[in-house]
């Protein structure tokens, strides 16, 4: 299985690397083989073709797409399931995921436009929000994620928010989400609480 993790993180260093690095190790040990995209690798939707979109008139593929984007898109189509993570800006995704986001629903909105099944149809995605400061900022750009993964056809397996002083345990929560879903648990199904 493949197992992709999308970052919206300028960042090398902190708690978002760290959850990132928790993301990758708990999809390996559950035997995946994983691949990291940053967000920040590429720019944003020109929003082409008087707003409509060259993208939808050409089998999903975006007119700009070589500056990273079209690799990005390819790499997601061929993975069996997909992690979102970004730090907390202004009560929100960064700019870099936002970004990333809205080119992605445009070229990949699912069940809208039929010239092929979307690139995250069907498969269990992982969504982590990093907050600072207070720390109680992780709401919104969930909510942000969870909506695009609405509107690009994938599953929700899980929604975390991190921060400081949850990081002991939301890390060891984040690990054993990503092992899981390489594992192969699908999203749904019951998995016994241990104790
Ligand atoms: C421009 C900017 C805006 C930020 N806005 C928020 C915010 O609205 N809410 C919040 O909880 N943290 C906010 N933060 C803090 C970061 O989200 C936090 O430092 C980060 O996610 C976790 O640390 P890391 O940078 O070590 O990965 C902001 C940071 C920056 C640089």
């Amino acid at each position: 299985m493949k197992f992709v993790v999308v970052s919206g993180n300028p960042k090398k260093d902190g708690l978002t690397r760290r959850m990132t690095d928790e993301i990758i190790r708990g999809a390996k040990d559950g035997g995946a083989e994983t691949c990291e995209v940053s967000a920040y690798d590429m720019s944003y939707c020109r929003s082409c073709n008087g707003g409509a979109g060259q993208c939808l008139e050409d089998n999903h593929k975006c007119v700009f797409g070589k500056d990273g984007f079209d690799y990005a898109q390819e790499t997601i189509r061929n993975a069996d399931a997909v992690a979102f993570i970004s730090p907390v800006y202004w009560e929100e995704v960064s700019e870099g995921l936002k970004s990333f986001m809205d080119r992605f629903r445009r070229c990949e909105s699912s069940g809208i436009f039929n010239h092929r099944k979307a690139a995250l149809t069907g498969k269990p995605v992982l969504l982590i929000a990093s907050a600072g400061g207070s720390g109680l900022d992780m709401i919104e750009p969930l909510k942000e994620m969870e909506r695009f993964v609405h509107h690009t056809g994938g599953m929700v397996f899980d929604a975390i928010g991190i921060n400081r002083w949850n990081q002991a345990y939301k890390g060891r929560t984040i690990y054993e989400a990503a092992k899981a879903i390489a594992e192969g648990v699908k999203v749904g199904e019951t998995i016994e609480y241990a104790g």
